[in-house]
């Protein structure tokens, strides 16, 4: 075939069966806008070393220009007889411009570090897409903190009620684990932007070409410093799967509260209806799907970074054909939350909360008898007995079936000398809110603090 990278030493052609199992067009063909960038900044590095004459090195840029408009417009595509994106593009490549110079573009370089650095590049794009959707969702969050100062919530520890909250600060909770994701991402392009181009097959080039020029062309910080771990290494590609996984995981607890506050039982937020699906037989119907979908993707956004390590485990150095492997699912991974994360940002930011039910339930299951007990502190009772008196108080007033802010001074007194009528300060959900002051609490003060300083953070990332 035409086409084909090699051949030469081979008595026949390739079995119609290995044909069909090596083509990898189908998914590798979204990496040929960066194949062309890369051919670019090597038609520079073999003129620069004097492969190329100033005419032929134009020429080239010229015929990779016009490759570049067939792939933007469409007219062109893989041929089922290419093998990959490489071998398609010098094809076409070869029609642009002629054989004698079209064969040329291959001095030096080699599929193995021409995908490996590639794959780098597509995922950088990528992952800009990814932090300013994930940022979307944050702002949202941020915005509904806002929206919500003074909202008052239960707070809870095993799903119990434990402490009363501000839902801003709840809300916030979920926002700081995205700020990191944003900075996992940062910390990553440091390390993704080394380009392995140059490095060959696996040991490196003969030809005195610049690695350094193609990287600086293609927008890397620096070449690989082996040219074996540059074309075998994909512990980039999996660190960004694992933080596609991280920020998966993220949406999908946030999705898994949402669905619980949007049960009849907890009544706590309403979808809206642009945000919500109708079922097709249950005319009354209105699901929380796209927190459902996240819920769902996270195990997906997981199977794509365990499969990938999966791969890599027990590979020998240098480049192995396994490592064509990496590109599905990490390209799964970036499409999954490209399509996600600005469905659930929309989620997020039309959520309408019911804070009054909130707030009323916010007292329910004694969740103020921490406040008693601490109050006892600071009226200097050791608190191990503070501990004892709050808990007998709670007994009493569950058996007689009521709150705790509805104990009588008698009940008060009769339970412990210590509790005076005066503790009943610290028994409403703003008091009890309010006193928790501390470094990171949940004090209307502190947590107006902490969203500057999450705002500022998510804006630094
Ligand atoms: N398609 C391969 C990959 O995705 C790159 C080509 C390397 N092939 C080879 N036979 N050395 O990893």
């Amino acid at each position: 075939n035409e086409g084909a990278l090699w051949g030469a030493r081979f008595a026949g052609g390739p079995s119609p069966e290995l044909v069909e199992l090596s083509r990898s067009t189908h998914f590798d063909w979204i990496l040929a806008p960066y194949d062309i960038a890369g051919s670019h900044a090597h038609a520079t590095a073999l003129a620069a070393a004097g492969y190329l004459e100033p005419d032929e090195e134009r020429r080239m840029h010229e015929g990779l220009d016009a490759l570049r408009r067939g792939i933007d417009d469409g007219s062109l595509r893989p041929d089922p007889a290419d093998e990959d994106v490489h071998g398609a593009l010098e094809t076409a490549l070869i029609r642009e411009v002629g054989a004698e110079l079209g064969g040329r573009l291959r001095a030096g370089r080699s599929r193995n570090d021409q995908i490996a650095t590639l794959v780098r590049m597509y995922l950088i794009d990528h992952a800009r897409v990814i932090a300013r959707d994930v940022l979307r969702v944050v702002d949202a969050l941020v915005a509904q903190a806002e929206a919500h100062d003074g909202a008052i919530m239960p707070g809870r520890t095993h799903l119990q009620h434990a402490q009363p909250v501000l839902l801003a600060h709840h809300l916030q909770a979920h926002a700081w684990p995205l700020v990191r994701d944003l900075e996992r991402l940062v910390d990553w392009r440091a390390r993704a932007g080394v380009s392995p181009y140059g490095g060959g097959a696996l040991a490196g080039s003969t030809l005195g070409l610049d690695p350094a020029l193609v990287a600086r062309e293609l927008g890397l910080d620096r070449p690989a410093e082996n040219s074996l771990d540059g074309t075998a290494a994909r512990d980039v590609v999996a660190e960004f799967a694992f933080i596609a996984s991280t920020i998966g995981i993220n949406l999908s607890r946030l999705s898994e509260e949402i669905i619980l506050w949007n049960t009849r039982e907890f009544g706590f937020v309403t979808l809206d209806d642009g945000f919500s699906t109708g079922s097709s037989i249950m005319p009354q119907k209105k699901n929380p799907d796209i927190a459902e979908l996240a819920r769902g993707k996270a195990g997906r956004l997981i199977g794509n970074l365990s499969g990938l390590l999966a791969t890599l485990k027990g590979l020998p150095l240098a480049y192995n054909r396994d490592l064509q492997e990496d590109k599905e699912p990490v390209f799964d991974s970036v499409r999954t939350l490209e399509v996600l994360l600005p469905a659930f940002a929309g989620m997020v930011a039309t959520l309408r909360f019911d804070t009054t039910r909130m707030a009323a339930l916010a007292p329910e299951g004694f969740s103020l008898a921490t406040d008693v007990a601490e109050w006892l502190v600071r009226n200097r009772v050791p608190f191990r007995e503070a501990h004892e008196i709050s808990g007998a108080l709670v007994r009493a007033c569950e058996e007689r079936g009521i709150g705790l802010e509805d104990a009588t001074d008698d009940l008060l007194a009769e339970v412990s000398g210590h509790l005076t009528p005066e503790v009943r300060e610290v028994l409403t959900i703003a008091g009890s809110v309010a006193s928790r002051d501390g470094a990171g609490g949940t004090a209307p003060v502190r947590v107006a603090e902490q969203r500057a300083q999450l705002i500022e953070r998510a804006q630094a990332a």
